[in-house]
């Protein structure tokens, strides 16, 4: 049904509520959102038709964002028209709502085209042929990439017997490094930090190499439920050459929007600032990520809706002999006693997709993200059958450059 450009303003702007259920029908998407709205549930990834995937390989969050955000989203479409400076809420605006949250100032905060554009421009601004990255093994993968891409030094420290970042060998390793890596919890082994480990490893590495940029990735930081572990952003905005970043793509839901942000000293971020791309974030997203802001209600609903998931989860793995480790994300990175491969294929055929293979645990360990309960209850059973040795398929294995 074709929409003419002042129907649609009409549909989205103040009066949203006399939303057509023609329009929306034909839109796909938005028909999707206003139904699952009106039955009060959230939003559901839109799967083919006829396809029944369980969707659990890269620590999305499975109900997307926020009614609030959601509505944002809606009522931008109009302004998708403007560059990112041009509308209202900008670009500026999103960093000094950010910098608000914090108590903060503008400056303190540069964001990005998800944590990723963070990450990258970290490595173009601070890690040189003779300043390499020291990171964990195995980690959150983007930094590494770029280190093997550009061929520039690259220690990477095996996680510990608890797969935890093991932090003696990375603060010795750091010094002279441009970078230090620490992603806390950690992509893929779910594993945290306490503050105090943190504070220490931060103050040590200073010590002996003050010039060394400190990366704390917080990914994740708003499912960890283990009292010990506080975020590093005051040790940031307080610490030279120390950096936090954050990303609006787990338990804000919004993967496909592109949010994310850096955190420090003004001084130290303005070196992301300079490599940032020119209107690297959408009008929509900006709405989004600052409507999400002001719902800090829903931040905790996410976070209690994957804690219980995530412990019915950790529990039936436990009940069918895997051996999880201590989960403080979205996910799960269980030693199940067989090659990742083998059970990301057996799921596969039954439509469960898992995380792909993280070396040098893919022999034994398989990473999987937390879903809704119901999928979760179905997953389990599947992964019951799977371990049993009664499945096998085509699988899903990748391994991209900064794939989640
Ligand atoms: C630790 C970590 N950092 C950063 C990212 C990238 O997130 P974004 O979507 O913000 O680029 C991921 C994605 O999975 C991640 O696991």
């Amino acid at each position: 049904m074709p929409v003419s450009r002042r129907g649609f303003l009409r549909i989205v702007g103040p009066e949203r509520t006399a939303i057509s259920g023609a329009f929306l029908a034909a839109r796909g998407l938005e028909a999707h959102l206003a139904e699952s709205q009106a039955q009060g549930q959230r939003a559901r990834p839109l799967l083919p038709p006829g396809v029944d995937e369980i969707r659990i390989s890269s620590n999305e969050n499975p109900l997307g964002p926020g009614r609030v955000a959601l509505d944002a989203i809606l009522g931008k479409f109009p302004e998708a028209d403007r560059y990112p400076f041009n509308s209202t809420p900008s670009e500026t605006d999103l960093a000094t709502a950010i910098a608000a949250k914090y108590r903060v100032k503008t400056e303190n905060v540069v964001v990005g085209a998800g944590s990723q554009e963070i990450l990258k421009n970290a490595m173009r601004a601070f890690v040189t042929p003779s300043r390499g990255l020291v990171t964990a093994l195995p980690t959150f993968e983007n930094c590494t990439a770029f280190a093997k891409k550009y061929q520039l030094p690259l220690t990477e420290v095996k996680v510990d017997s608890a797969l935890r970042l093991d932090i003696e060998p990375m603060i010795a390793a750091a010094k002279g490094a441009g970078l230090v890596f620490f992603n806390n919890p950690n992509n893929p082994t779910a594993t945290v930090h306490g503050a105090t480990s943190v504070r220490a490893m931060v103050d040590r590495i200073r010590a002996t190499s003050s010039d060394t940029i400190i990366l704390i990735d917080e990914a994740y930081h708003d499912y960890v439920t283990d009292p010990s572990y506080e975020t590093a952003v005051p040790l940031a905005l307080s610490t030279p050459n120390v950096i936090v970043s954050r990303t609006f793509s787990k338990a804000y839901g919004m993967a496909g929007l592109r949010i994310g942000y850096a955190i420090g000293m003004a001084e130290t971020v303005k070196k992301l600032a300079i490599l940032k791309m020119p209107y690297n974030v959408s009008v929509l997203g900006i709405a989004a990520a600052m409507a999400s802001l002001d719902d800090p209600q829903h931040i905790e609903e996410e976070r209690r809706r994957n804690t219980e998931v995530r412990a019915f989860t950790v529990k039936a793995l436990q009940d069918m002999g895997a051996r999880p480790a201590d989960s403080q994300g979205n996910f799960v990175f269980v030693d199940i006693g067989r090659p990742a491969k083998d059970f990301r294929d057996g799921c596969a055929k039954a439509g469960v997709m898992v995380g792909r293979d993280f070396p040098p645990f893919e022999k034994t360990h398989c990473r999987i993200s937390i879903g809704t309960m119901e999928e979760m209850r179905k997953a389990t059973e599947v992964f019951r059958s799977v371990l049993r040795g009664t499945g096998t398929g085509t699988g899903n294995a990748k391994n991209k450059d900064g794939e989640a």
